[in-house]
């Protein structure tokens, strides 16, 4: 049968609790396994938003977001923790050791599927010359950690549940050009049958991607591969010149 993970946006519009007006308008997109499509717009265009309707964190207002044909909304949270991961934009790690963190959700995973994890994710280096290795402690909010570091171990997490879904949320922004390039390849491998949806800064993440969706104030203004987008969006020209 067909490889689960398919992530469909379906007219979707969404306003926060309170607010006035939506900070996404009629948004609606397909992602399937195999496939990376990117995000990217202007800071405040609405892409983390975006993002946090697959995992419930909120609900649209009009619309629906289906994961296998089956609207998220109709589905318990549990099962869609287990089908998806998101790395936050801002990563978060628990006080505990760095194994805890990895583990989180996932306590069966192997010694080496950690050490796995963190190699695709570029940071079995500096786990590795801790003392403690995989047993070093991370304090509270992770302060005694580096934030590129904090991310690639954010990224190793969600390797580590093995999801049929990935959602990065900027989460290649605190790590230089070359290293950002190096995670992306490793990742390619272990994401392969996976659906990833990526929202990046950096145009140098994203031109790979099967498909990029331009966010302008909370609508999808243009998409298209980088190539196409190049000759037809201005807001995307605009984007990769600035
Ligand atoms: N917003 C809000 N309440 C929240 C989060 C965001 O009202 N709890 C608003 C923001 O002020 C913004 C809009 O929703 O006007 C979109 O925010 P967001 O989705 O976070 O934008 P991003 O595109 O992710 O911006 P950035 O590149 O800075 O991460
Ligand atoms: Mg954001």
């Amino acid at each position: 049968g067909a490889l689960a993970g398919v992530v469909e946006y379906r007219n979707v519009t969404f306003a926060y609790p309170g607010a006035e007006s939506p900070v996404l308008s009629n948004i609606s997109f397909t992602a399937r396994p195999g496939q990376t499509i990117a995000i990217i717009g202007s800071t405040g265009a609405g892409k983390t938003s975006l993002l946090s309707l697959l995992p419930r964190l909120y609900d649209p207002a009009e619309g629906e977001v289906l994961l296998d044909g089956v609207p998220v909304s109709r589905m318990d949270r549990a099962d869609i923790t287990r089908r998806v991961a998101l790395v936050p934009q801002r990563p978060y790690l628990f006080s505990g050791t760095i194994e805890h963190n990895l583990r989180f959700g996932k306590t069966e995973a192997t010694d080496q599927e950690l050490w796995e994890a963190l190699q695709v994710a570029q940071g079995d280096e500096f786990v590795r010359a801790k003392k403690n290795g995989l047993g070093s402690r991370i304090s509270q909010g992770g302060t005694n950690v580096s934030g590129g570091q904090r991310q690639r171990l954010c990224i190793a997490r969600a390797l580590v549940s093995r999801p049929r879904v990935y959602l990065f949320d900027d989460s290649f922004s605190a790590l230089d050009v070359a290293t950002d390039a190096r995670l992306r390849t490793a990742l390619k491998g272990i994401t392969a049958d996976a659906t990833v949806i990526i929202v990046a800064q950096r145009i140098s993440t994203i031109t790979e991607a099967d498909q990029i969706l331009v966010l302008d104030n909370g609508r999808i203004v243009d998409r298209g591969t980088h190539q196409e987008l190049l000759e037809t969006s201005p807001t995307y020209q605009e984007i990769v010149e600035s």
